[in-house]
């Protein structure tokens, strides 16, 4: 079956089962290896992406269920070119990865937080912001947000 899909402004026309969860498709189908797989059961976070503006999680959603949708990953956070988002050099300010690894989803979850509540409290960053992070970079995630609340 073919789907259309609109992938950081770029249109893709694939042949894929309309179940296959959108994380595969992204990773194994177009080589978008920025989006992470951690839990497989939405629980993690590592998978999320935007969808039509909004933080989603991948790796349980399947791909026929977005398409003609506007998807987001982080290699279209910054539109694709070579400057830094904010949210990016509040990251790098602040040191915030560790290890790394769930760090794609987190900046795509809170780049939608803050397009939404550009000054989101420690409670609606919680709330808001459930990725799991194994090296607990949270403490450094809620500074380098209220960086970004405070510019
Ligand atoms: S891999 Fe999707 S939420 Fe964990
Ligand atoms: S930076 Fe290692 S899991 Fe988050």
């Amino acid at each position: 079956m073919t789907i259309s899909l609109t992938i950081n402004g770029k249109g893709h026309e694939l042949d894929v089962e309309p179940d296959m969860p959108l994380l595969w498709v992204l990773r194994d189908e177009l080589g978008m290896t920025g989006t992470k797989f951690g839990c497989g059961v939405a629980a993690c976070g590592a998978c999320t992406v935007h969808v039509n503006g909004q933080a989603m999680r991948t790796c349980n959603i399947p791909v026929g269920a977005v398409a003609g949708t506007d998807i987001k990953t982080i290699e279209g956070l910054n539109g694709g070119g070579p400057d830094l988002t904010a949210l990016q050099q509040a990251w790098i300010d602040h040191q915030v990865p560790q290890c790394g690894y769930c760090q794609s989803g987190m900046l795509m979850a809170v780049s939608s937080l803050l397009s939404q509540n550009p000054n989101p409290s420690d409670d609606e960053i919680d709330a808001a912001i459930t990725n799991i992070c194994r090296c607990g970079t949270y403490p450094r995630i809620r500074a380098a947000i209220r960086s970004l609340a405070t510019a």
